[in-house]
């Protein structure tokens, strides 16, 4: 088991070091190079990161895999090879993809994610799960942003692997992504160990904002204090840093992530119809009830404030609605 993994920790090595090689040098890889470069990155973030490219032919890996002496079942195993369709034999798992190489939390290639060129589906195609690599156990550049975090007590969480990457050449080097899953209580386990706060940085489309409302008690049950990000316009955060730069993403999106119950009652807006009073009783009742389970008193009456000002109530009667939400539930 421990050769085993010895193997495909070398193999993937050897993988990643291929792949970027023929990201650099050669004539088929330019549509991929000029679609990176299309994207903002450029010499520096293409080494950084260790990218690369895995040519269209189905049989570039597995012959150099061949040629190093690598078994194929194995490495089919590992997850860099697929089986043939038709006949015996295997194949090239990644096929014409700009590949990411994905690390363990000390630093270890463990698997690749590919993304198309073009606007196909799977847009990423992700290694499957292997001895290697635990999906929900792993974060991607956990091992290059760990001393940041640490230092910060903070972590910033992407959905995108694109996302990391640009957030961290604006400055933020705490940032990690999960791999294309939800976040799970394992991965908030991780993190614990290393940071008190999470800012949750994800897409601002309607997929988005529903995991970061999902994230929330999942983290604040991890013992995490948790802010959001709510990035305009459905962008993501390479979007919105494309279009309006690295300094505003920064100020506003991480150093303007706005409080846990902040973003609960932003995103609780969305599901009612506020220009009518019976939506606004609707809202206020939900609102008070996110606010009174929060276990700061300050807290509760700071929001209860901006709630009776902004509905035109007084703070005694959503004072009272709260204590009421709060003896239901015994709090
Ligand atoms: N993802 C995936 N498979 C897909 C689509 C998405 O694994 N078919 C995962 C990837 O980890 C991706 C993340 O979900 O980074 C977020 O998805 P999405 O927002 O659609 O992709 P982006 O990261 O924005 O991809 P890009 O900027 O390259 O278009
Ligand atoms: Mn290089
Ligand atoms: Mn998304
Ligand atoms: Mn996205
Ligand atoms: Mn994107």
């Amino acid at each position: 088991f421990q050769k085993e993994k010895k193997v495909l920790h070398e193999a993937h090595d050897y993988s990643a070091k291929l792949y970027h090689y023929l990201l650099r040098n050669t004539e088929v890889a330019k549509p991929a190079l000029d679609y990176l470069l299309s994207r903002g990155f450029n010499d520096a973030l293409i080494e950084q990161f260790g990218i690369g490219y895995a040519p269209a032919r189905w049989d570039t890996l597995t012959q150099a895999l061949e040629r190093k002496g690598y078994a194929l079942a194995e490495m089919e195993a590992g997850g860099l090879l697929s089986r043939r369709q038709e006949s015996d034999g295997y194949v090239d798992r990644f096929r014409d993809r700009i590949i990411f190489p994905i690390h363990d939390s000390n630093g270890q290639i463990i698997a690749f994610a590919g993304r198309m060129l073009s606007d196909g589906q799977p847009k990423y195609l992700n290694s499957p799960e292997t001895v290697l690599f635990n999906k929900s156990r792993t974060l991607y550049r956990l091992h290059e942003a760990r001393p940041a975090i640490r230092r910060a007590r903070q972590v910033v969480l992407f959905e995108g692997y694109v996302d990391v990457i640009k957030a961290w050449f604006a400055g933020v080097h705490n940032g990690v992504a999960t791999m294309g899953t939800a976040l799970t209580g394992e991965h908030a386990a991780m993190l614990k160990r290393f940071a008190d706060e999470v800012i949750l940085c994800y897409d601002g489309d309607d997929a988005g904002q529903a995991a970061a409302h999902k994230s929330i008690p999942l983290l604040e049950e991890a013992g995490f204090r948790v802010r959001v990000s709510v990035l305009p316009n459905r962008m993501d955060p390479d979007e919105y840093i494309s279009s309006y730069g690295q300094e505003p993403f920064v100020r506003e999106f991480i150093e303007g992530a706005v409080s846990a119950v902040k973003f609960q009652l932003i995103y609780l807006r969305k599901s009612h119809i506020l220009l009518e009073e019976d939506g606004r009783i609707r809202y206020l009742r939900d609102a008070v009830r996110i606010v009174a389970r929060r276990d700061s008193p300050t807290e509760r009456e700071l929001l209860l404030k901006e709630l009776a000002n902004e509905f035109g109530v007084s703070l005694d009667t959503l004072k009272q609605e709260s204590l009421e939400f709060r003896q239901q539930e015994k709090l």
